[in-house]
């Protein structure tokens, strides 16, 4: 996981060794500070050599603005390559998750998506950067306070030994204890996240259905559970810092009594008042760094899940590339299904499809009938090939779309999706999604045809008028209609229409359905529809249900067949019959 993490930091490998350098440099400069003071005090204070002082003293001065440099040196170094690298996971991200499937996005979800992309990362890079910057820093501030501590006294160093054996092993129970709770907070961390991502994108169901009280509570559950959770674990994790004042302090009285009577019994000779401000100086140093070290053990683990979490999604295979020799030519527009079964979990016993069979002749207009949930967006989805069939093959202009370049196959197969997305922009960068290189003509043909076009030109800033983000500022019938002549902008071989009319009146509906025969009378359309007068003149119906193909034939054909037809058709008669 590491190792695969690690690839990352890239160009910004250099100013993280740096980093690392710096603050060791920092370190031992400011190691050396107590170690001089002591030698004021020793050599110069007590026998009044007033040159010593000045000397020492100002070379104490440099030493600090050198341990100041080097300590914002490391620090921006740090910053610098642990933001750097922050920015290489995302964009590996971001390329991973522009190449996954259907079937890969279904497997994550894309709220677990954002969540990963965005805390995930940032745990990440904060661990980053504390390992570049304390890691070697705190070992070596450790290591050196006690070096020192060992040359100005070697027998009061061992009350140091004892105290980082003390606090040591006390900080390992604490950090074993809290350990396991911190990392369930963080699972459930999640859990809060989602429920935040889900409330907000569905925020005017929510308000248009009054959840708000409802969706509150939910939340506050959740968060009132993270919260005890995290309280429980904090409370043994706080525990850090008493057992660290208590073995300071102990650490500070010992030396104080051992070193004052050492001073007093050898008059100055086994020890000096000097070297005893400098203990005390390396008390501090010691106990801090401890504290560093444990700190730095909490965030890798939180760092840890995060990492896995990272990588679960860099690890993904995209369930689908084009082949090698891939053909890159449609023929034309004829569609064949060849005893296909799809199920969403390649679960042969729960299947979304079953055995499909049906030819359709390039050119057609095809209409799709079903209740929901009778696949059909699943059978159509097959075609631009967004899903794999599960058995079987699926056949456009005569290849099986698996032999296809993808960009060609979906440039030549063009779908609204029944969950259509417009991106903020403006209304001609939307429609451009279709073809970068339309012409101001194909996109007010394509507008046309799509019955949009009259719209567009009443609003003041017509083709520029600004989409917000989801498209929210255009109702729900003129952003299918824009999603239209979007796909019509392809130029496809293959156009469906997954209930893409459904919030277009009826008139509007019976203009498109025109425009397409008149202009691309040589592309198969296939329309799903749960309005019978959607596809009621179509050269050919399929009637879905539970997955199966029922029946397929023209209006009159089905009419005097097929009874789920009769009854759909009946019960929209009468509606009709009543509307008038
Ligand atoms: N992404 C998905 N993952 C798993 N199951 C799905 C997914 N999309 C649809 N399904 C299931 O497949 C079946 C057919 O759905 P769908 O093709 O969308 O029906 P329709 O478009 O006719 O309403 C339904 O039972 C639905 O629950
Ligand atoms: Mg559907």
């Amino acid at each position: 996981m590491i190792k695969k993490l690690a690839k990352f930091i890239g160009e910004y490998k250099k100013i993280s060794i740096l980093s690392p350098i710096f603050m060791a440099l920092e370190a031992v400069l400011e190691i050396m500070i107590p170690y001089l003071m002591a030698s004021i005090i020793d050599d110069g204070i007590k026998v009044g050599d007033k040159a010593h002082i000045i000397q020492t003293g100002l070379l104490m001065i440099l030493m600090a603005l050198l341990s100041l440099g080097c300590g914002a040196a490391g620090a921006i170094c740090a910053c610098k390559a642990s933001a750097g690298f922050e920015k290489n996971v995302r964009s590996a991200i971001m390329d991973k998750i522009q190449k996954f499937t259907f079937a890969n996005i279904d497997r994550f979800s894309s709220a677990s998506l954002v969540t990963r992309m965005t805390t995930d990362t940032a745990n990440v890079q904060m661990a980053y950067q504390m390992i570049i910057r304390v890691c070697f820093r705190a070992p070596i501030m450790l290591i050196a306070a006690l070096v020192m501590s060992f040359i100005s006294n070697w027998r009061m160093a061992f009350i140091f030994v004892g105290a980082i054996i003390v606090l040591g092993g006390a900080l390992t129970v604490i950090i074993k204890k809290s350990f396991p709770k911190f990392e369930y907070v963080f699972e459930r961390y999640d859990d809060v996240n989602e429920k935040v991502q889900e409330n907000l994108t569905g925020i005017r169901v929510v308000k248009a259905y009054v959840r708000e009280d409802h969706e509150n509570g939910k939340f506050k559950k959740a968060s009132d559970f993270l919260y005890r959770k995290f309280v429980e674990a904090e409370s043994i994790a706080v525990l850090d810092s008493p057992v660290m004042s208590f073995t300071m302090y102990t650490c500070m009285i010992l030396i104080f009594w051992f070193g004052a009577s050492l001073i007093v019994k050898s008059g100055g000779v086994d020890m000096q008042v000097g070297q005893l401000t400098s203990f005390m100086s390396y008390t501090m140093n010691i106990m801090f760094n401890l504290m560093m070290i444990s700190f730095i053990f909490v965030m890798l683990t939180i760092a840890k899940t995060s990492a896995q979490r990272i990588v679960e999604v860099l690890d993904e295979e995209p369930d689908m590339v084009s082949p090698e020799n891939a053909v890159t030519e449609v023929r034309d527009g004829e569609i064949v299904f060849d005893h296909v079964n799809f199920s969403y979990s390649k679960n042969p016993d729960n299947l979304n499809l079953e055995d499909i069979n049906i030819r359709i002749p390039s050119g057609y207009t095809v209409g799709v009938i079903g209740g929901t949930g009778s696949g059909k967006s699943s059978f159509v989805q097959l075609i631009p090939r967004l899903y794999d069939a599960t058995d079987g093959t699926v056949y456009v202009g005569g290849v099986d779309v698996r032999e296809y370049d993808l960009t060609t196959l979906r440039n030549k197969v063009s779908m609204v999706l029944q969950k259509n997305v417009l991106f903020s922009g403006t209304i001609r960068s939307n429609l451009l999604w279709g073809n970068e290189n339309a012409t101001d003509g194909q996109i007010r043909q394509a507008c046309r045809s799509a019955q949009i076009d009259g719209f567009i030109d009443d609003l003041p800033n017509g083709y520029d008028s600004v989409v917000e983000q989801g498209g929210t500022n255009f109702s729900g019938g003129q952003k299918q209609r824009l999603c239209i002549a979007r796909a019509l902008l392809k130029e496809p071989k293959v156009l469906i229409l997954d209930d893409s009319t459904s919030a277009v009146d009826t008139k509007t509906d019976a203009a498109i359905r025109k425009a397409f025969r008149e202009y691309i009378p040589d592309v198969t359309k296939i329309i799903i529809a749960q309005r019978i007068s959607s596809v009621s003149d179509a050269d050919m119906i399929i009637v879905l249900d539970e997955g199966r193909i029922v029946d397929y034939g023209n209006n009159d054909e089905l009419l005097e067949r097929c009874a789920i037809y009769r009854e759909v058709y009946e019960s929209q008669k009468k509606g009709a019959d009543f509307d008038e």
